[in-house]
């Protein structure tokens, strides 16, 4: 099956990603928020992204126009029920993404691939409620979307090997590279990457070190291209908070524990970047 068309769901940093580069290979786009304030944000960072490309010279204006020109956006989910398929980007939340892939089961096109970017909850749970297993899926960009090659498709038990190859191959026309995970809390990029964020945490709440200097140590000394508490602040620590607490209670492990740091900075409403405030000011 080739996707000719795609619902995204989620305005935010990862679905306006998603949207840019799925239009800038010419699929008919449609992205959809709860707000349309949501949608407009998501819309002015994708006209960003574009403009920066072509001031680089990577594209040129007419290039631009007419990525600009393939995505569409709303606030009804019925207007994604002729999409090839769904990527849902919203936030990462499992009784709520759960309610979303109820209602897409019921709304879409009877063989429209639903495919989840969540960073950590097992696309099994998502497939049980969907009322068409076999066609969901992970499909789990990196941030920043336009920028990182790598996309974890995830393959649930029920995923069916249409779905799965249709999947990889809009990765690969994405221009990006796919790996095929299996079906886990957190996946591999999140298993691995959040605990060593979440002990970075720990580090500062000890007061082993200042948030700039555990950076530091991590960028000069191992070479990471932002420091975690950097990386932290951009993912979102809501984001970060999320998927330690899926790592923590779905592997049932107490080496996941979320940093009581991060627990507090979210009840305080610093969530990073795009709060204004987390490790750092922005
Ligand atoms: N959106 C689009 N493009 C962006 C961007 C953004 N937010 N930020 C940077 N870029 C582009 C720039 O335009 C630039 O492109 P050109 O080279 O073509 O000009 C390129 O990226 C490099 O940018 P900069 O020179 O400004 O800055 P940099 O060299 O520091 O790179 C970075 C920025 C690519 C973000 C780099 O710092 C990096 O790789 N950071 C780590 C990112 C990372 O680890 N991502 C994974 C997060 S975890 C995740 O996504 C999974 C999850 O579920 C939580
Ligand atoms: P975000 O907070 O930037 O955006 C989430 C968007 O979803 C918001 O605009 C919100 O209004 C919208 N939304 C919430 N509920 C909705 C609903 N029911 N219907 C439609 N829209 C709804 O979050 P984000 O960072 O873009 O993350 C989105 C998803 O991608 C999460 O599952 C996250 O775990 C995953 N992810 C995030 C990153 C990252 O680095 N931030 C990387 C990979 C995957």
């Amino acid at each position: 099956m080739k996707v000719k068309s795609v619902g995204v769901i989620g305005a935010g940093q990862m679905g306006a990603g998603i949207a840019q580069v799925c239009a800038a290979i010419d699929r008919k786009v449609i992205l959809c928020d709860i707000k349309q304030e949501f949608v407009d944000n998501g819309l002015k960072t994708i006209n960003r992204n574009l403009e920066r490309s072509v001031t680089k010279e990577r594209i040129v204006q007419e290039d631009m126009d007419e990525t600009l020109a393939n995505i569409q956006t709303t606030l009804k989910l019925g207007d994604l029920s002729e999409c090839d398929i769904i990527i849902e980007a919203i936030v990462e939340n499992v009784d709520i993404k759960k309610k979303l892939f109820q209602d897409l089961g019921k709304s879409c096109k009877d063989d429209a691939i639903l495919a989840s970017n969540t960073s950590s909850i097992p696309i099994g749970i998502l497939a049980e409620v969907s009322e068409r297993p076999e066609l969901v899926v992970g499909m789990h960009f990196m941030n920043p979307v336009p920028v990182m090659k790598l996309v974890e498709v995830i393959r649930a038990k029920s995923t069916n090997d249409s779905t799965f190859e249709a999947t990889f191959k809009l990765a690969e026309d994405l221009n990006k590279v796919p790996v095929l995970v299996n079906d886990f809390p957190g996946f591999v990029s999140n298993r691995i990457l959040l605990p060593m964020l979440n002990e970075a945490m720990f580090c500062v709440m000890e007061g082993v070190a200042e948030p700039e200097a555990v950076d530091t140590v991590m960028k000069l000394g191992m070479s990471h291209p932002m420091g975690p508490l950097t990386l932290a602040d951009f993912i979102g620590l809501d984001t970060c908070l999320a998927i330690m607490e899926v790592l923590h209670k779905d592997l049932d492990d107490d080496k996941y524990r979320p940093c009581p740091l991060l627990i507090k900075m979210v009840k305080e409403g610093k969530l990073g970047k795009k709060s204004g405030e987390g490790f750092y000011k922005y």
